[in-house]
């Protein structure tokens, strides 16, 4: 161990089985070079101290409501919760506020597979074809190549928009410009400008159809289950397949079936609670964005807060643990690459049939997380963080 850590350092010590990097890693890299790497990162990830601001490289940080690095486009506020630049190539993230009228005309991704939220107002959602009205908590997922594209149907609307990709931002940021305001300015112009368009297919991964916003009869999301195949959906509020664990209750939203394997997206919610066993995991990010409510976080050795509209990332190697610290807290997990899923089947129960968390704590079963520690990325160390604590308070 490198003697200027202010701290002991946790290695990697977990050796997954090779059949779960095959199913993650599309990349030629052995087992052992991954873990090798991955130790290095560790040792480096467990001494930052997460500030409030993209860092520029993979590390953790967490970012307060609509302050980030933002763009005016089109009568919409683009801001930016992670660049590739921030997510080590893994992906890019961004919020999305305007009023009537603004958003985004049909395109697609060849590279990047997108997923969208509603977190506020209502919009038009078109994909693959199809033409929705998506309210309020409403979800899509957009497999690489699908058409898509929106257009926000309420004063003050906000989409979330996760990109399993790195180059789609690289397109939205060309189609605007660099902007001090908050939210769409009163007087935003909400005009597409077919040279920009062109500017931002030459910039980064995205295509624009030929009619923007096609005339198309509208319908309601009611869908209520995850498809098993990569195949663009729709998905309706605090719908999504359902687990109970302890006083939570989590939905997945988008599952590594359906996205293959790149990620999956889960709802959590709660009552207040206490912190869950700080952990770590070797493999995959996690990326918090509080949406109800206040989840207490702490992030290697500091402790954050995230209100609605705050985001925090969390890239493997990185300590963590979080409580809810409400009597109604509701925070989305962006979870990437996917394997981490099955730690939800493991520690919960599946088919749970109520929409809200449960009245009385359900079982939380430890004892299968245990025996299945070694396939699921997990690395708790609430122990040894306490010895430490003790050792540290006895000298202090
Ligand atoms: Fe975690």
């Amino acid at each position: 161990m490198n003697d200027t850590y202010p701290w002991p350092v946790f290695e990697a010590d977990t050796v997954l089985p090779a059949s779960v990097y095959d199913r993650i890693v599309p990349h030629a890299e052995t087992p052992e070079a991954l873990l090798a790497k991955g130790r290095t990162i560790t040792a480096r990830i467990q001494q930052v101290t997460p500030e409030d601001r993209l860092p520029g490289h993979k590390q953790p940080y967490y970012l307060r409501a609509d302050r980030s690095e933002r763009y005016l486009v089109a009568g919409t506020v683009v801001n930016v919760l992670a660049r590739a630049a921030d997510s080590g190539d893994m992906f890019e993230m961004a919020t999305v506020t305007g009023g009537k009228g603004a958003g985004q005309p049909v395109h697609r991704h060849a590279q990047t597979h997108v997923a969208l939220y509603l977190l506020d107002g209502e919009a038009e959602l078109w994909l693959d074809g199809e033409r929705f009205v998506m309210k309020k908590g409403d979800f899509a997922s957009v497999p690489e190549g699908s058409e898509h594209g929106f257009r926000f149907c309420a004063h003050r609307t906000k989409m979330m928009v996760w990109y399993a990709g790195t180059e789609a931002l690289a397109a939205i940021r060309a189609l605007g410009e660099p902007t001090d305001c908050h939210v769409q300015p009163d007087d935003a112009e909400v005009a597409w400008d077919r040279e920009r368009m062109a500017a931002a297919e030459r910039a980064g991964d995205i295509a624009f159809a030929d009619e923007m916003f096609p005339e198309l009869p509208a319908r309601a999301i009611t869908r209520a289950t995850l498809p098993e195949d990569t195949v663009p959906y729709t998905l309706a509020a605090d719908e999504g397949r359902k687990f109970v664990g302890g006083p939570e209750y989590f939905a997945l939203l988008a599952s590594q079936e359906n996205t293959g394997g790149k990620f999956f997206v889960v709802m959590s919610q709660g009552p207040e609670s206490e912190m869950i066993p700080r952990h770590y995991h070797n493999l995959h990010t996690e990326n918090f964005f509080c949406v109800d409510g206040a989840l207490d976080m702490i992030v290697n050795r500091s402790r954050v807060t995230l209100s609605p509209g705050d985001f925090a990332s969390v890239p493997a190697g990185a300590i963590h643990a979080y409580r809810m610290a409400c009597p109604f807290t509701r925070f989305m997990g962006f979870l990437t690459p996917g394997l981490f899923q099955n730690f939800f089947e493991t520690l919960g129960e599946s088919g749970y049939e109520a929409n809200v968390y449960p009245r009385e704590p359900h079982q939380l079963r430890f004892d299968r997380v245990l025996k299945e520690l070694e396939s699921l990325d997990l690395v708790v160390i609430e122990e040894q963080m306490r010895e430490l604590e003790a050792a540290e308070a006895e000298r202090a």
